[in-house]
């Protein structure tokens, strides 16, 4: 794609002609689907471990450096356009070639988003959150699945993995577990092309872990890694639950809250971690879609917040393969209380799921919108005063639009498929950086 001489971008970024693809879509072999039937039982309790960031645990990963020699002129832009836009999705890697049409249909539309947004308004970078290349990261996999959908991807993309980029298929060998394969395309010492890319020029990012802080304009985003299991979400060794889970996500967690604390930073605070923290289940059969929430793991995030006293303004999860907005209301000791939403963006193109299962070949009920959930709360460290699912949508492949300026946090769903940005837009929800309020739309 032709490159505009004013746009920031570099053109380490995209191609500078479009090569044509050089390999057959690799589908997943049969074997598989019976290897993956093997292994169901290691999903719920084999963990890995993972190396500490390089940095200490309270240093930024700044945006301008993912630009390279254009850094400087894109954080400008970002400054002189007074506001911040960036998409966010999880869960995007297509397995088989069934599902690349819904990996095309959200990449290509981020993409065209990228190209057709004003300059003030223009995407600036993609934060996936996890499970990037299905089935487990394998590195055959990778140019079908990330490379070749975001050829066109004209900015940087960051990711924090998934559990299908960190779970090791037994006698895997070490030089092929999936964590490597995920560090060697996204937390690369220096920009290079890596053989995964094949013949593409989107260069490996150099975020410098597994789990890293993005300081942007107007935003910063803890990225925690919560590891390989299907369901819970794991960030520490929980008291040695997890010995093989090194504890060096609660030291950062901790460090880079009281940085914020200490340098009073005004900007918009997100957590992003791709096992959600509240995901859909009934009261009443106490499971729900494919995924559950991950109570221990809040608990975890929240003493840590609560022991530093900084709150993020939201959290960003996927993992389950649908979209879901919760507000939770949390008394924090400010004069009004917290309204966090906590959002699901776990459509971004391997599947979509409904929130609830269906039984005994009955269909199930989705739930309404606005209904308490409160029920989800599993004896939270901080003080629930509510949650509420706001809304959701399990039909749709999707992404998030987020906005931020000196002043607000806008947080937007967009459907896959319909070309408008306006149109696409299924929900919004708008939090005041001061108050951590919801503001009326
Ligand atoms: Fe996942």
């Amino acid at each position: 794609m032709p490159r505009a001489e004013s746009t920031p971008f570099p053109p380490v970024f995209d191609e500078p002609s479009v090569s044509p693809d050089p390999v057959k879509f690799k589908i997943d072999h049969p074997s598989d689907n019976a290897l993956y039937k093997q292994i169901q039982n290691l999903l719920t309790k084999d963990v890995v471990g993972f190396n500490a960031m390089r940095g200490k645990p309270d240093s930024l990963y700044a945006l301008g450096d993912a630009f390279g020699p254009a850094g400087a002129k894109a954080i400008q832009a970002i400054q002189n356009a007074k506001r911040i836009v960036f998409h966010c999705a999880g869960d995007s890697g297509a397995s088989s070639q069934k599902n690349f049409p819904h990996e095309l249909s959200v990449a290509d539309q981020v993409t065209l988003d990228c190209h057709s947004a004003s300059p003030t308004d223009r995407p600036q970078f993609f934060y996936h959150l996890g499970d990037v290349v299905y089935n487990f990261c394998e590195s055959q996999y990778w140019y079908d699945q990330f490379y070749d959908p975001f050829r066109n991807y004209p900015a940087p993309i960051f990711a924090i993995p998934g559990n299908h980029d960190s779970f090791v298929i037994p006698k895997t060998k070490p030089a092929d577990e999936p964590l490597k394969i995920f560090a060697r395309n996204f937390c690369a010492a220096k920009p290079n092309i890596t053989r995964e890319a094949a013949s593409l020029h989107r260069t490996a990012m150099t975020q410098p872990g597994v789990y890293f802080a993005l300081d942007a304009p107007f935003v910063r985003i803890i990225g925690l890694f919560s590891n390989a299991l299907e369901d819970p979400g794991v960030i520490s060794n929980q008291s040695g639950k997890f010995p093989a889970v090194p504890n060096f996500q609660t030291d950062y967690l901790k460090a880079q809250l009281q940085r914020i604390k200490d340098e009073k930073y005004t900007g918009a605070v997100l957590l992003a971690v791709h096992h959600p923290p509240f995901s859909f289940s009934p009261h009443s059969s106490g499971s729900g879609g494919n995924h559950s929430s991950s109570s221990d793991m809040l608990r975890e995030i929240d003493t840590i917040c609560k022991q530093v006293g900084v709150y993020p303004h939201a959290f960003l999860s996927g993992h389950a393969h649908n979209y879901q907005r919760y507000t939770r209301t949390v008394d924090f000791g400010a004069k009004d209380p917290y309204d966090v939403p906590f959002i699901v963006c776990g459509d971004g193109g391997h599947n979509v799921n409904p929130l609830v299962q269906n039984r005994k070949g009955q269909p199930a009920q989705d739930p309404g919108n606005g209904i308490d959930v409160s029920y989800l709360e599993n004896h939270p460290a901080v003080k629930s005063k509510g949650l509420l699912l706001e809304k959701h949508d399990s039909l749709n492949y999707g992404y998030l639009r987020i906005s931020v300026d000196e002043q607000q946090l806008r947080i937007g769903f967009h459907q896959a498929g319909v070309a408008s940005l306006s149109q696409s837009r299924f929900d919004m929800v708008t939090v005041d950086l001061a108050t951590h309020t919801m503001v009326s739309n």
